[in-house]
């Protein structure tokens, strides 16, 4: 076929334009909204994030309050939701799971909608699917939303009951805004996907959360916070990473298909991190954090010098969730809380210029076949 190109993967490959985040995997830097990710993470407010990503401008005083009450005021969720996420808890589905079908649940009731008002509803409600879920799945009565809270401080109250400290909100906040955009990933792709063929935002961030699910994407946290306990107990970080590598699995927390240096979500939420482990009682659980960084990739150079394999997200992601107090079951659906911010922002984005989403396949199979019948075969 005439100009095909085949991009298992599609590495490499651009598909839209987007104005909302900047990626430069050589260097190591992230833009999003047009502030360095580091500037943004520490300084803004997970509202204002989204705001930014929405309209391409940080809101004024007056438009900040209005937007977070707005947000604010669109936190429940109907007798419908709850019954969903209380029999995923009692099915003890794992927590993405819960989202998805709280997500594609939350809409219920609601009349009908247009696109800003979905997107709003959507990201002002995943908080509540998440740590409702949580409450269920603990044998807990669910924490009603606090409307003077932030976004951030209300999911913290939420899943524990009691008021967070303004040290765990902040680095709580910092991790929402951190990872709330990051160019076409996986989960992007996918939601910019379903809204290309005109469907809508729901069904979109549905298909996103699914896709944020996997081990490959977002699923890595949970399995380094495990890893990260284990060698903080035996104190051989060394001995773990030559056996994982000699079983022929993947480190976790490490690689990354676009950087080829550390991550610069790393660098940010290592900061974060250190910044609240020092505040706290904790701070030998995060020399081990450190200590295994620095042994993990002496070793991951050793084991591919072409690959560069450095520090991702998901390292510090780890560490900076455990210790804000969000438990390991809910990180991946900690970063959908953040990420939906982003994938309703590409919506919109990809709705402004539409084109239908469709590549190509190159077919591999059989030609030629001839009919055998059933009674034949
Ligand atoms: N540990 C050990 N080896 C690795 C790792 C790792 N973490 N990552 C890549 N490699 C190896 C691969 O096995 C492969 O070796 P091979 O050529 O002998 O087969 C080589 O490096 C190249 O890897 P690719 O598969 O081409 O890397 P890709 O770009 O597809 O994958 C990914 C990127 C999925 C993140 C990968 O590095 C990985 O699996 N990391 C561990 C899981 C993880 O941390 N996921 C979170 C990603 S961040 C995010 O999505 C928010």
């Amino acid at each position: 076929m005439s100009n095909e190109v085949l991009s298992r993967g599609l590495e490499d490959v651009s598909v839209a334009e987007t104005r909302l985040s900047q990626i430069d995997g050589e260097v190591g830097e992230l833009t999003i909204g047009g502030f360095p990710v580091d500037e943004l993470a520490v300084n803004a407010t997970y509202e204002e994030s989204v705001f930014l990503l929405l309209h391409d401008r940080l809101p004024s005083s007056e438009e900040l309050d209005d937007f977070r009450s707005d947000l604010a005021a669109r936190r429940g969720i109907g007798d419908e939701v709850h019954a969903v996420l209380q029999r995923a808890a009692d099915e003890q589905k794992p927590a993405m799971d819960a989202l998805r079908m709280g997500a594609a649940a939350a809409t219920l009731g609601t009349g009908d909608e247009d696109v800003d008002e979905d997107i709003r509803r959507i990201v002002a409600v995943f908080p509540t699917i998440v740590a409702t879920y949580w409450r269920y799945l603990q044998d807990e009565d669910p924490v009603e939303p606090r409307a003077e809270f932030s976004h951030a401080k209300n999911y913290l109250y939420m899943l524990n009951g009691v008021e967070p400290t303004d040290d765990e909100v902040r680095g709580l906040e910092t991790y929402l805004n951190t990872v709330i955009d990051h160019g076409l990933n996986a989960s992007t792709f996918s939601a910019r996907v379903v809204v290309s063929t005109e469907s809508d935002v729901v069904s979109a961030v549905t298909a996103a959360v699914g896709t944020l699910k996997g081990p490959l994407h977002g699923g890595a946290p949970g399995p380094v916070l495990d890893m990260l306990q284990t060698v903080h107990e035996s104190g051989n970080p060394e001995e773990y990473v030559r056996e994982t590598l000699a079983a022929g699995e993947r480190l976790m927390g490490f690689g990354h298909r676009v950087y080829r240096v550390r991550d610069p979500r790393a660098a940010v939420l290592s900061e974060a991190a250190e910044r609240f482990y020092e505040a706290s009682d904790d701070d030998e659980f995060f020399q081990t954090v450190t200590s295994f960084e620095d042994v993990a990739v002496d070793i991951l150079e050793e084991h591919k010098p072409d690959r560069r394999l450095q520090t991702n997200v998901e390292f510090y992601t780890a560490a900076l969730l455990h210790g804000v107090g969000v438990p390991k079951e809910l990180f991946t659906a900690t970063f959908g809380i953040s990420r939906v911010g982003g994938w309703t922002a590409h919506c919109r984005e990809q709705l402004e210029d539409n084109r239908l989403i469709r590549p190509r396949a190159r077919y591999v199979g059989e030609n030629d076949r001839t009919w055998t019948p059933v009674s034949n075969r």
